[in-house]
């Protein structure tokens, strides 16, 4: 269970890197929109990174907290220093919340078997944001297409 929590929690970083990578180097007309919008996930998953590692420490296992850790377990790569067009991050950044979308379920499945109800619930908090998120940036992919 730690091994899967501390996997989350790197993937968050390193999504939390690539989001404010993308919002200082977006390029395009929809600027304003899109720098904004990338402004708010990234506040998004700051506060899960703090209450995800917590809840790591609250259960007692080692949390981690370098970016050497999370740098080589992440599944979700970090972004180039270089400006990107608006068009090309979305799938991107849609691609990162289905990474999360999938540790979350891992996650969920081995606390309900564990009876671990508080584990199970915060899952359920971050499904569901990452799965209205995951909707939304669908339909900006879909008018990209
Ligand atoms: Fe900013």
């Amino acid at each position: 269970m730690s091994d899967d929590l501390n996997l989350l929690l790197s993937n968050l970083n390193v999504f939390y890197r690539k989001l404010q990578n993308y919002h200082w180097n977006v390029t395009g007309e929809d600027f304003f929109t899109v720098h904004e919008k990338l402004e708010e996930y990234y506040n998004d998953i700051n506060e899960q990174i703090d209450e995800l590692a917590e809840h790591i420490i609250s259960k007692g296992y080692r949390v981690f907290a370098t970016m050497k850790e999370y740098l080589e377990v992440s599944q979700i790569k970090e972004a180039e220093s270089k400006k990107i067009h608006s068009d090309e991050l979305w799938k991107e950044v849609l691609e990162g919340f289905k990474v999360l979308i999938e540790n979350c379920i891992k996650i969920k499945e081995e606390a309900d078997r564990e009876n671990a109800y508080t584990t199970s619930s915060l899952m359920d908090d971050y499904l569901k944001d990452y799965k209205k998120k995951c909707w939304m940036i669908s339909e900006v992919c879909k008018e990209e297409d």
